[in-house]
């Protein structure tokens, strides 16, 4: 593991933490199924990319954390919803049993939402922290990314891709949106904050964010229910159109080479990215 990574994530598990404190004291079911969600132990790589990202910038890191928070409670939410009966229907999610199987699917409806809202609660409640315009320029791309043109419209592709077999062609604009857009987000974030920009952190970020969702798509045939924290073998019972089930597992890893490769290309001699693009490569869960 690399120490930066592993820094970042203490850093956002502490601090998610404290926001559903803060902001879930009720003691009510919907409070209640959002922190199952939300503290759930996830990999937080959004969380910690943004973080980094951020640090490249000199941004402070009392401005970073809320974003990547934000994002986090974002993607959380994004893995409620998708786990329920009508998406994927799930029963396991990070090792647990989904939101809606603990609770109830009206329950994991609702506490899908409320993170969501959450995230712009919270980091509304944070803006005297920020530059006005640098602000807003970072809920623009932060909000973009969660929307109807970036993650949700991947999943809206996700399910079409049930119905009917996608060409590459789709398949790689469904994973570019669904999961592509929210690691996407931590660079654009930063270059927000900051007024910075740099391509090759936003190469670098296209690159995992296609080679993420090919590997979820291998470990779904591959990986153990045990590691993974969630049941493989659910793509193929759903019908999905995956980079495995339209190329084969083969064409799917070489797929997955030529992105980490192309990734590893863009992250120069940056420990962490480095470091993630290979994690991303090789990991189990
Ligand atoms: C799972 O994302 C959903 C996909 C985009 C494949 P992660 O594998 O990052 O999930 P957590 O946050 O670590 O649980
Ligand atoms: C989910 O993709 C991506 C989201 C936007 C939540 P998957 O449906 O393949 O993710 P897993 O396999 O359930 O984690
Ligand atoms: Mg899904
Ligand atoms: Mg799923
Ligand atoms: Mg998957």
């Amino acid at each position: 593991m690399n120490n930066e990574y592993l820094q970042d994530k203490e850093i956002l598990d502490r601090r998610l933490n404290v926001l559903v404190q803060d902001f879930l004291p009720g003691d009510n079911i919907l409070s209640a199924a959002m922190a199952y969600g939300v503290t759930a132990p996830g990999k937080r790589i959004r969380g910690a990319l943004t973080l980094a990202f951020c640090r490249r910038f000199s941004v402070p890191e009392e401005q970073a954390i809320p974003f990547a928070e934000a994002l986090e409670l974002i993607h959380a939410y994004s893995l409620v919803h998708d786990d329920m009966p009508e998406m994927d229907n799930d029963d396991y999610r990070r090792g647990q049993l989904t939101c809606h199987k603990k609770f109830d699917a009206a329950t994991a409806l609702l506490a899908g939402d409320g993170m969501l809202n959450l995230s712009m609660e919270y980091l509304l409640s944070k803006r005297k922290l920020y530059q006005p315009h640098r602000f807003l320029d970072a809920l623009e791309v932060l909000y973009f990314a969660a929307g109807a043109q970036g993650m949700l419209h991947g999943q809206a592709l996700d399910k079409s891709g049930e119905k009917r077999t996608l060409s590459l062609d789709e398949l790689l604009k469904l994973h570019r949106a669904k999961t592509g857009q929210l690691l996407l987000a931590p660079i654009l974030i930063a270059q927000a904050l900051s007024g910075i920009n740099d391509d090759n952190y936003v190469n670098y970020s296209k690159h995992i964010g296609l080679a993420f969702q090919i590997k979820d798509d291998i470990l779904d045939v591959e990986g153990s229910g045990d590691m993974l924290g969630k049941e493989p073998g659910k793509d193929a019972a759903e019908h999905k159109s995956t980079f495995v089930s339209i190329l084969g597992l083969n064409e799917a890893k070489k797929h997955l080479d030529l992105e980490i490769d192309a990734a590893v290309r863009a992250a120069g001699e940056d420990e962490f990215l480095l470091w993630l693009a290979h994690y991303i490569k090789n990991r189990e869960k």
